[in-house]
């Protein structure tokens, strides 16, 4: 069924909100998304009746904690079609990029391994293996874009030729060029030169706005974040096939992520519990819960099929504005929400402040993405990404700003 905005809009408080008595246009949702009700009181309801700790008390408000947190695993496992022992709670998708480079990477890769990933990555799931690189002498190397803003396939056919890539890091959605990556044909290629090359994904975009098919994709690892997709901040996940994380060690080291300790020995607890040290974030947990449940009664065909529409009406729009360059493919099939542009003649900070003196909310920056803003030959660029509670309503505002911005601005 298509989404009906007007009436989902009264889900989300803060989309009733005015800014200098305009009507709030909240286009940033690449960044964090606005948060339903339904998410609020999940994570009310566990701090004013259950409030306790999770795995350790066996009284019935310890055992609803446990229960809301390991639900929450299971509907997460669901919603993205894995196996809830391979889902790892982290307090974000940074973290669970990080996860991966310390309980894999620095323990498997050295001089003469490469690393792949490519040079759209978000600085979260470069950073912690260029790092690893640093400190352990493999070589790391990046998959090209073409002038429309798509992973240069041929390219990286070329870049695991020799049967080096023992890793390949990718984003599955750009969060600057809202690119949908083929990951699963990236993953075969991977494994056509080197059979035991692990893929991880940068999820993070993803999740939110595609159905998503952890098994179908064929990967071993996939990071997503919760606050990206109508859950709170301070929960993400690490999905990883069970096979591969029993042979993981972990990462962070303390409570909950062991079977025994005694004064000079110690033997880690299962999968997934060995890799999620210390008491979780519960309350998170149980807001992730609410999140994933509002979207699936949404349906995520629906939500795609919003998203796909209204990113072809911002497009368009965008793209009737005389100046304005916008960066990313242009076939929606193979694109996401996130759109970058370019306004001629003035800086993206100051379109973003002459929006956001009209009450729309936009990004500007550099997204965590240095490497592709080089390759883009800018600093800076400034974002619109829509989601599945904006619709053409929100178009004109954008529209009118940005003309604004040129007049007053631009040289
Ligand atoms: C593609 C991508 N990867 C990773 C991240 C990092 O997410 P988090 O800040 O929740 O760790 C982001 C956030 O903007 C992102 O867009």
């Amino acid at each position: 069924m298509p989404i009906d905005v007007p009436t989902l809009r009264k889900a989300f408080p803060t989309l009733a909100r005015e800014l200098d008595g305009q009507r709030l246009v909240y286009l940033d949702s690449a960044a964090s998304s606005q948060t339903p009700v339904a998410v609020l009181d999940a994570m009310d309801h566990y701090y004013r009746w259950s409030r306790s700790n999770v795995h350790r008390g066996v009284y019935t408000l310890a055992e609803e904690a446990t229960d809301l947190y390991e639900t929450a695993r299971t509907d997460l496992a669901r919603f993205v079609d894995a196996d809830p022992r391979g889902v790892v709670f982290t307090k974000n998708a940074t973290e669970a990029c990080n996860l991966m480079a310390y309980a894999w990477v620095r323990r498997n890769l050295g001089p003469g391994d490469v690393l792949l990933t490519t040079v759209m990555e978000h600085h979260a799931n470069l950073v912690p293996f260029q790092y690893a690189a640093g400190d352990l002498g493999f070589e790391v190397r990046h998959v090209p874009i073409t002038s429309d803003g798509l992973l240069d396939m041929d390219a990286a056919a070329n870049l695991v030729a020799d049967g080096r890539v023992r890793f390949v890091a990718v984003a599955h959605v750009s969060n600057v060029l809202g690119t949908i990556n083929d990951v699963r044909g990236i993953a075969q290629l991977a494994r056509a030169a080197r059979e035991d090359a692990v893929v991880h994904v940068d999820g993070t975009q993803a999740v939110p706005q595609l159905p998503v098919s952890f098994r179908e994709l064929g990967v071993d690892a996939y990071a997503l974040t919760g606050h990206k997709m109508l859950g709170p901040t301070g929960i993400g996940a690490l999905v990883v096939r069970p096979e591969l994380l029993e042979t993981m060690q972990p990462f962070l080291a303390g409570g909950e992520m062991i079977r025994d300790v005694t004064l000079d020995s110690v033997t880690w607890n299962e999968i997934p519990h060995r890799f999620e040290a210390g008491t979780p974030m519960i309350a998170e947990a149980a807001g992730l819960s609410a999140a994933i449940r509002f979207l699936e009664e949404l349906g995520m065909d629906a939500v795609r099929a919003h998203e796909e529409q209204l990113t072809g009406r911002l497009l368009e729009a965008l793209t009737s504005i005389d100046g304005v360059t916008v960066h990313g493919p242009t076939d929606l099939t193979v694109r996401g929400g996130a759109v970058s542009f370019e306004v001629a003649g003035v800086h993206p900070h100051d379109v973003g402040a002459m929006l956001s003196s009209k009450g729309v909310c936009v990004r500007v920056g550099h997204h965590c993405t240095k490497p592709l803003m080089r390759c883009l030959g800018v600093n800076a660029t400034a974002r619109a990404s829509a989601y599945l509670y904006n619709d053409t309503d929100d178009l004109p505002p954008l529209v009118e700003g940005i003309e604004a911005a040129r007049a007053f601005f631009a040289r």
